[in-house]
């Protein structure tokens, strides 16, 4: 099967994108680069031997995208490319709206046209507000997004889900992700954030790799074990291999106007400091870190009831957040300039 996968110059679409090919698809690559670069192509490479098709192209732009189609005859397509930092949305909130949401307008009627019927499409987490009952599952009610990037996951779903009763000729799902980190084990693709990273792994191991002077960990006075706050933190391979297992879904899936979500977690929580030691035990290092104020936007704890995506899919986490770790740890050390 041909497949698209747009933003898969990005960290979890690149891993999606090798794990996809070691599964006899063939993948395209379609990115925009604005939160990526060239350098993951070749790290890609280096991975399987191979140079995928590549688009340097928008998603919002419908007219490069339907050349796309018409060259390339895809049979599904699985949707990364998408704006995704909680504390930026925040600030810049049309950017936010019009780029996720627009996007995800031109693939749907793009795929519409081409009669491509198999759809992924990358949700998170965050569709869930703090949730009042843990562990979540796929019927905990969503609630008003913390952001209005976690806002463009849930109207983005009400789309497609809307667009699939409307349209039978099209089968798709909402994998809702939880905190994806690590790196590949060969140390050739990685998370590679551009600028300052809001994300807590990548800040971490820039720390202690001594790009960065120090962690703030945002707030330690919250309802939990240490106070810090509680995330379900998956291998990003791990999370690639999912991407599989929700297009085969769809490849079986003999209901004409299928859709379903489904959260993809490892149903196990871990404060941010547990994180922290994990990390210190995993690389060796001991990091320099301080207890700042709370972020505005976080949610207090979240963490998975992965029953589903186990029974349904057949898939389940198998690396731990130590792997995920030790994969990042290997991955900035590659990465990092030697001094
Ligand atoms: C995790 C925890 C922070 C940085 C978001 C999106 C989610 C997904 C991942 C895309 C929080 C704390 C962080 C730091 C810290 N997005 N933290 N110091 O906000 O849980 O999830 O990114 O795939 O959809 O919602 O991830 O890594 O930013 O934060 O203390 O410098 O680490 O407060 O508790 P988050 P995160």
């Amino acid at each position: 099967m041909k497949i698209l996968v747009t933003g898969g110059a990005g960290f979890i679409g690149s891993h999606t994108v090798v794990e996809l090919h070691e599964a006899g698809f063939e993948p395209v690559i379609l990115d925009n680069l604005y939160n990526s670069n060239r350098e993951v192509l070749n790290g890609i490479k280096g991975i399987t031997g191979k140079d995928f098709p590549f688009y340097e192209i928008d998603c919002n732009d419908i007219e490069k995208v339907r050349a796309v189609f018409e060259k390339e005859k895809f049979d599904g397509v699985i949707h990364f490319a998408a704006y995704k930092a909680v504390g930026e949305s925040v600030e810049k909130p049309l950017n936010y709206y019009e780029n996720n949401i627009i996007s995800l307008l031109v693939l749907l009627k793009v795929m519409k046209e081409y009669n491509v019927d198999k759809f992924v499409f990358s949700s998170s987490c965050t569709v869930y507000g703090q949730p009042d009952a843990l562990p979540v599952t796929e019927s905990t009610p969503r609630k008003p997004a913390n952001s209005p990037y976690g806002n463009t996951k849930a109207i983005a779903e009400d789309i497609i889900r809307d667009h699939v009763h409307s349209a039978p000729g099209i089968k798709a799902i909402s994998l809702r992700y939880f905190n994806p980190i690590g790196a590949h084990k060969t140390s050739l693709i990685g998370e590679l954030p551009n600028g300052v990273p809001s994300n807590l792994v990548p800040f971490i191991t820039q720390t202690a790799a001594g790009l960065r002077k120090s962690l703030t960990v945002f707030g330690s006075d919250y309802d939990t074990a240490d106070g810090t706050c509680v995330r379900d933190f998956i291998h990003v391979v791990d999370l690639a291999k999912a991407h599989l297992k929700a297009l085969q879904l769809l490849d079986a899936q003999t209901e004409k106007n299928y859709y379903d979500v489904f959260n993809v977690g490892t149903g196990q929580g871990y404060t941010v400091l547990e994180l922290i030691n994990t990390f210190e035990k995993v690389s060796g290092e001991k990091l320099n870190y301080s207890i700042g104020p709370r972020r505005e936007g976080d949610v207090e704890k979240i963490y998975a009831q992965s029953d589903k995506v186990n029974s349904v899919m057949k898939w389940t986490a198998e690396k731990t957040m130590a792997d995920a770790l030790l994969d990042a740890w290997n991955w900035q050390l590659k990465i990092t300039p030697k001094k």
